[in-house]
């Protein structure tokens, strides 16, 4: 269930509500909220910090039911930890732990004040935005392939109000559409590969193209893209029998005429590694190689019910990586859409073989002013940068800095890695213009350099989320990354 957000000033003393959340800080010092509580309720607060149930510990949250004095039901003091170091990223990490204690609580709304709390270099609307994208995160439930459980009698948290005035509106509204977005790329992410393959992403695509104006909905199947040349991409599909299809969803948010900013992401559906098999354990999360799909897809949902005045093509393709009698193998050399040949050395590395297809079909067919991809591309990325930031590349300094930039505003962030020359000799091949894979060193930016290969005389940027795209473990659900980081991105661009 999506939360329903609302934003206005609270008297945190007198709000009637189930709840109301008020921050503490670890030296013991109130936010003014807290303060003003505490003093209605006779030091109710107070008392707590100093027998040491109350911390004020970053992230702890103590709840206090039916204090006297106060209108609301309940009290949740949550800790904000140091004062001192107090930052956007502290805030978040709060806000997403208050959230969680709220659900865990029998009530169906609650009012939060965190979002009065200063934080450094942020402002009013990104504290309000910042803190409904973590309740909402917390609130997301993956339920769809449980057996449907009865309906609890217990109330579910449903709508959040909090404190702030109107110069924090926008922030509130972008926080409802980018966390649509999110939670479509989770969902999608998080969906096993017998229900999400290559059609049922198209699918949805279309469901979503039906259902939006301004937004129309193409999708290519493979005779139609044997016909124009998609070489590389159709040979990695060729072990499945969920046939590739390419999806192409369009945005005419801005004037006719405005070139298009572009999308394109790696839609493996599930990649066994093909004839270059993978090892058994933790093939499992191999579902999640459509994340950058399901990411490009949330962020031009984010887009869409933004109504950015822009206009936007988002192309996913979408491929299952399969051994079978007639899976393409190591040696074969492939015809890419470009006319650039590519000798297969590992079928393994599969997302650069889709994508450079992907990437080509886009700048041919939009001409797009900028052109981005996201994939879960390699492992390597994640040796490398571990599961906190994107791997970002770029050519271009100011387009690497714009998306930075977006990362950091979002705290979706990535972290630059070159894409020099130099390294482009790693994939020289004695059978074809260019190898797939370029041995083991630097294996995030070989990666890049093979999808840049296809990309020359774009404006074109590459995020690997192979980190980012979903959390660690048997548990570990789909993060929705990089929709917050995207849809910031192109916020900015209408902003100029
Ligand atoms: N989808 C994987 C990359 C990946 C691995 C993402 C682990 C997240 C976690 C990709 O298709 C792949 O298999 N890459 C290979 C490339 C290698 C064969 C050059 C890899 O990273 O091992
Ligand atoms: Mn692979
Ligand atoms: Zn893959």
């Amino acid at each position: 269930m999506t939360l329903q957000f609302s934003l206005g000033p609270v008297a945190p003393e007198t709000v009637e509500t189930p709840c109301v959340v008020v921050g503490v800080y670890e030296n013991g010092v109130f936010t003014s909220a807290a303060a003003r509580v505490d003093t209605a309720a006779n030091g109710a607060i107070k008392r707590q910090v100093e027998s040491g149930d109350i911390s004020g510990k970053a992230g702890s949250a103590t709840v206090l039911f039916g204090p006297e004095g106060v209108t609301a039901k309940r009290v949740l003091v949550v800790g904000l930890g140091g004062q001192k170091s107090f930052d956007g990223a502290r805030y978040q990490k709060v806000c997403i732990e208050a959230a969680r204690a709220l659900g865990r609580l029998p009530i169906d709304g609650a009012v939060c004040c965190l979002t009065e709390v200063e934080v450094p270099g942020r402002d009013a609307a990104w504290r309000v935005r910042t803190a409904a994208l973590a309740a909402d995160y917390a609130a997301y439930r993956y339920t769809a392939t449980f057996k449907p459980r009865e309906k609890s009698t217990q109330p579910e948290l449903s709508a959040l109000a909090f404190a702030g005035g109107d110069d924090a509106k926008a922030g509130l509204e972008q926080a409802a559409a980018i966390a649509e977005g999110v939670r479509f790329a989770r969902e999608l992410a998080n969906l096993p590969p017998n229900i999400c393959n290559p059609a049922y992403i198209a699918d949805q695509a279309k469901a979503f193209a039906d259902a939006n104006d301004k937004v129309s909905c193409n999708v290519l199947d493979h005779v139609e893209m044997e016909k124009l040349g998609f070489g590389s991409l159709l040979a990695v599909g060729r072990g499945s029998v969920n046939k590739p299809k390419l999806v192409v969803l369009e945005y005419k948010g801005g004037n006719e005429g405005d070139k298009p900013y572009a999308f394109v992401g790696k839609g493996i559906t599930f990649d066994t590694g093909g004839i270059s098999l993978k090892p058994g354990p933790g093939m499992e999360e191999m579902k999640f190689d459509m994340g950058g799909a399901a990411g490009v897809l949330g962020a031009f949902v984010a887009t869409v019910k933004m109504g950015l005045a822009l206009n936007l093509v988002c192309v996913v393709p979408a491929v299952e990586n399969m051994p079978d009698g007639d899976s393409y193998r190591p040696s074969d050399v492939l015809t890419s859409l470009s006319g650039l040949t590519i000798e297969v050395l590992n079928t393994d590395a599969e997302g650069r073989l889709i994508l450079c297809d992907a990437l080509t079909y886009t700048a041919q067919t939009f001409q797009p002013q900028v052109l981005i991809d996201a994939a879960t591309l390699t492992g390597a990325c994640v040796i490398a940068l571990g599961k906190h930031a994107s791997g970002l590349m770029s050519k271009h300094d100011d387009l690497a800095a714009e998306l930075l930039a977006a990362g950091e505003t979002t705290l979706d962030r990535a972290w630059r890695l070159p894409l020099w020359d130099d390294y482009q000799a790693q994939l020289d091949s004695g059978f074809a213009d260019v190898a797939n894979i370029g041995g083991k060193n630097a294996g995030a930016i070989t990666a890049g350099c093979f999808l840049a290969r296809f990309t020359e005389g774009q404006r074109w940027a590459h995020l690997d989320i192979a980190g980012t795209a979903w959390d660690e473990g048997r548990k570990g659900l789909a993060t929705g990354r990089p929709v917050p980081l995207l849809a910031q991105w192109l916020i900015d661009r209408v902003a100029g």
